[in-house]
């Protein structure tokens, strides 16, 4: 009897040991091709919500789970992810950089992370995924259940975009289509995926799809064809850049509300600030009405103005004789002396301000892909 109970706490202790081994490997490669309104100059993974880069809401969702090692797939844009990332430390990780030397695909990823990944189970996180909410339930429940796929599905308005997932009458995971023309379901795969060491023979097996890559997608697929152990988490709170800035403000805003009201910067008696608002380092608020929930980006400079709800100003703005409400504004632009900007997205370095009164006309100078309303 004492022997069994010994053997008992043994497999205790290994099970124990195997927990803490999950590793997570994210995605931040890919050749940034796609033109999107603000991200075809950088990473997709670096495209901020809320003045914070997307990919560091997964690296702090990751920590959150207790993930500590993590892998980091990088490309073209290596060294801005380099540069954003570090050593992982200010994220309670520490990050190993591993080079992908062509966007070849997602399995493609996991066949180059062979020697970080070994046999242990690992998240896969698509580095310009957003998930509200974190992982830490469902890494949980993996470390629990352990099956060789956990797959996570999110209902989308266009499923043709995405790889989609056909469920049965007691929604287990049948098939899945990467991009399919006529998808059998509204149901998106969601990029954070949960494997055991299965995956690696799956991705071994993979052909190069119609777009050359190697495709994770197909890699599932073949453990469900050899009768693995394939579940799935249908989720809501998803969002993913698609250049679709409907969008990019609703996620905003969601973050939005959960930011903690801050002043690192300046504020003078002039000025109101109402509600959760953020104002971080060194930015200088005069003569202005800030109701939240909103941000004041570092540096930026807000004057003689007003700031409605789910705004987010980044670092070294100016704005200035005006009014904005529920927009973005990204890095080092202004907006000065314009009556009222609302449900707006203002990339980098940009600048608005008042035509002249005469001739009376808009003047615009507008990048590729930029899109404008005006109200006349
Ligand atoms: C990839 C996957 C796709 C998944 C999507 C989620 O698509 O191939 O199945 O739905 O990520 O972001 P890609 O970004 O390569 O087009």
């Amino acid at each position: 009897m004492m022997m069994r109970a010994e053997i008992g706490q043994n497999s205790k202790q290994i099970k124990a040991k195997r927990d803490l081994s999950v590793k997570a490997l994210v995605l931040s490669g890919g050749a940034g091709t796609r033109l999107r309104p603000i991200t075809h100059t950088s990473a997709k993974q670096l495209v901020p919500v809320a003045n914070k880069p997307v990919l560091f809401y997964g690296l702090e969702a990751i920590a959150e789970a207790g993930i500590s090692e993590v892998g980091i797939i990088v490309g073209d844009t290596a060294d801005e992810i380099r540069e954003a990332v570090g050593d992982g430390s200010r994220f309670g990780i520490d990050v190993t950089y591993i080079p992908q030397e062509a966007p070849l695909g997602l399995a493609h990823a996991v066949l180059v992370a062979q020697e970080f990944l070994g046999d242990d189970d690992f998240v896969m996180y698509l580095g310009d995924n957003f998930i509200v909410g974190g992982i830490t339930g469902l890494v949980e429940e993996f470390r629990a259940e352990r099956p060789d796929a956990q797959i996570l599905l999110t209902k989308v308005p266009d499923p043709t975009a995405f790889g989609v997932a056909e469920l049965d009458g007691d929604g287990r995971v049948v098939g899945l289509e990467e991009k399919p023309k006529q998808p059998k379901s509204d149901l998106a795969l969601v990029g954070v995926y949960l494997f055991t060491a299965a995956i690696h023979e799956g991705v071994r097996s993979v052909e190069p799809s119609w777009r050359g890559e190697l495709e994770i997608t197909h890699a599932i697929q073949w453990l469900i064809d050899h009768e693995r152990d394939v579940r799935s988490t249908v989720i809501s709170g998803y969002w993913k850049d698609t250049g679709n800035v409907t969008d990019m403000l609703e996620v905003n805003r969601s973050v939005l509300e959960t930011v903690q009201p801050l002043n690192a910067g300046t504020v003078d008696e002039d000025s109101e600030i109402i509600g959760r608002v953020r104002i971080e380092e060194g930015a200088r608020v005069s003569g202005s009405r800030i109701v939240g929930p909103a941000i004041v980006g570092a540096g930026s400079v807000v004057d003689n103005a007003y700031i409605g709800p789910f705004t987010s100003v980044s670092e070294d703005c100016r704005i200035e004789d005006s009014e904005i409400e529920y927009s973005i504004v990204l890095r080092g632009s202004s907006v000065t002396g314009v009556r009222r900007v609302e449900a707006s997205l203002i990339g980098r370095d940009v600048e608005v301000t008042p035509a002249p009164r005469n001739p009376k006309a808009h003047r615009l100078v507008l990048g590729d892909h930029s899109k404008v309303q005006i109200s006349s």
